[in-house]
Formats: C-alpha cells, sequence, structure tokens
C-alpha cells in the first residue's frame, strides 16, 4: 500500500462519514470473498492513520442482505486494521429510547437467515461469541458517545423491509432493545479474525410495536441519521483519539490454536 502509516483502526459505516479522513487514499483491496462495499479510503483521524469502508457502498447500492460482509472484514485485516468501529442506525424497542440517542450494544441476537456468517468453511472451528463486542472500544464509545450505560441488546433481522408489529413486540417481549439490519455477521466475522469490534448505534426511530399510531419509513430514518451524524464522527474522533496503541483485551486470544483458512499479513 502507498501509505506510509498502517491502519490499524477502521470505521465501517455509511458513506456520509467520509468526510471524517483527512489525506484520504484509496485502497483498491480484492480478497477471496470478491469486492468489499467500496475501495477502502485510508486517512487520518486526528493525526492517526485509519481506514473507512462505506458498508452499503459508495451510492448505497448495497442492501443490508447484500453487503459483502467477509470482504469488507477481510480487506481491513489484510491492511494492517486490528480495531473496528461500526456506527448504525437502529430502531427502538422500547420508550427506554428516543430518536436522537446514541446507545453501545453489550449483546447481539441473530435474526437474519440469509447471510454467510463465517470464514471457516472447513474444519471444527467455532468462535467465542458470548460476548461479542470487544470491552474495551465499548467503554472508549461510552466514555465519548455520552451514551446510556445500561445493558442493550440488539436484534439483528434480515430486512431489508422493516419487522411488523408482532415482530417488533416479540422482539421488545424477549426483552432486547435495539432492532437493526446490519450488526450481522460484521461482528463474528470480526471476531473470527481475531479483530476487536464495537457498534455505536443511534437511534433513528421507534420500531412499529412501540408506537402504535406510526410505522417506521425510511425516509425518517435517513434524516435523523443525517442529523446526527456530526454527533457521532465526533465521538468516533474522541474514541480514535483515546485508544492506546495496544489492544487490552482478549478477542484475537482465540485464535491462538487456529490455523486461518487464509495467510494474512
Ligand atoms: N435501522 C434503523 N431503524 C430500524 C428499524 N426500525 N428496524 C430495523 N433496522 C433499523
Amino acid at each position: 500500500m502507498i501509505s506510509t502509516q498502517i491502519p490499524s483502526i477502521a470505521v465501517i459505516g455509511g458513506s456520509g462519514f467520509y468526510s471524517f479522513l483527512d489525506d484520504v487514499e484509496h485502497h483498491e483491496v480484492s480478497t477471496p470473498y470478491g469486492a468489499p462495499s467500496a475501495a477502502i479510503a485510508v486517512g487520518s483521524v486526528g493525526g492517526r492513520s485509519v481506514a473507512f469502508v462505506p458498508r452499503h457502498g459508495l451510492h448505497h447500492e448495497f442492501p443490508p442482505h447484500a453487503i459483502n460482509y467477509r470482504a469488507n472484514i477481510w480487506a481491513l485485516r489484510s491492511l494492517g486494521v486490528r480495531r473496528v468501529l461500526a456506527p448504525c442506525a437502529v430502531g427502538g424497542l422500547s420508550v427506554d429510547v428516543a430518536p436522537g440517542d446514541l446507545v453501545v450494544p453489550d449483546q447481539l441476537v441473530d435474526r437474519t437467515t440469509s447471510r454467510t456468517q463465517t470464514f471457516y468453511d472447513s474444519g471444527a472451528v467455532h468462535a467465542p461469541f458470548a460476548d461479542p463486542y470487544c470491552p474495551e472500544l465499548r467503554e472508549a464509545l461510552l466514555a465519548r458517545a455520552g451514551g446510556r450505560r445500561e445493558a442493550a441488546t440488539m436484534v439483528v433481522i434480515e430486512g431489508p423491509r422493516f419487522s411488523s408489529r408482532a415482530e417488533s413486540k416479540s422482539y421488545a417481549a424477549a426483552g432486547w432493545s435495539l432492532v437493526n439490519m446490519t450488526g450481522h455477521p460484521e461482528a463474528v466475522l470480526a471476531r473470527e479474525l481475531g479483530l476487536c469490534y464495537a457498534t455505536l448505534a443511534l437511534v433513528t426511530d421507534l420500531d412499529a410495536g412501540v408506537d402504535a399510531a406510526g410505522a417506521v419509513h425510511q425516509g425518517a430514518v435517513f434524516a435523523t441519521f443525517a442529523q446526527h451524524i456530526d454527533r457521532m464522527k465526533q465521538a468516533l474522533s474522541g474514541v480514535i483519539a483515546d485508544l492506546g496503541e495496544h489492544a487490552d483485551c482478549t478477542c484475537a486470544d482465540w485464535l491462538a490454536d487456529v490455523a486461518l483458512p487464509f495467510d494474512l499479513p
């Protein structure tokens, strides 16, 4: 790669996050899984080298079920990334959250149906996933996002449609707080390559089961996201400034006994 700095931190988020980086270079990375959502942008944030991939593509051409999650994570890891910050939009499943809230989920439930969720297509390799998110990144996000500290479980649905009221109510009744379409398999694929990974969730709407009169419409979701993206960028810049050079967690430890399915730098 051309950049003199290896990006050890990455952001996967909406294309609105591009302006987050200074001095950007683009890297076309080919992967064993096909192309990532776009060329990987590598630039600096507060003097630190950071990689960025727009999750849905440059022009939002990839809906949640069509994102090449494996290619995105592999491409970042191949450039040297060890930590991934993953801002996303979520619906709230109760009136305990409100549009505009920033939440750092601590648990995830997979309700997707069609997505490849592993790099390990042969052999007995079972990633630990009891705690899907890196505790160090979560703490750093909580400190900068000014977000809620309570436990928050995010259920990831297949989409691309929003949930029916009955589905939404069933998620809330299960005790889950947030609903989203992109958080999985991104989180587990990061874990499979030993990357630290955490999500910064912006509540863009109250889901259909909460608001008896209303329904979720994408225009409102996009508008609320756009309204708050600067707060998210500010929080992420703060986190990037706060993180030490080396991770102080165990996210990569499980790979000590596992052969990666390919050579990585
Ligand atoms: N992303 C943002 N709002 C959402 C909702 N209500 N359901 C699923 N994904 C979302």
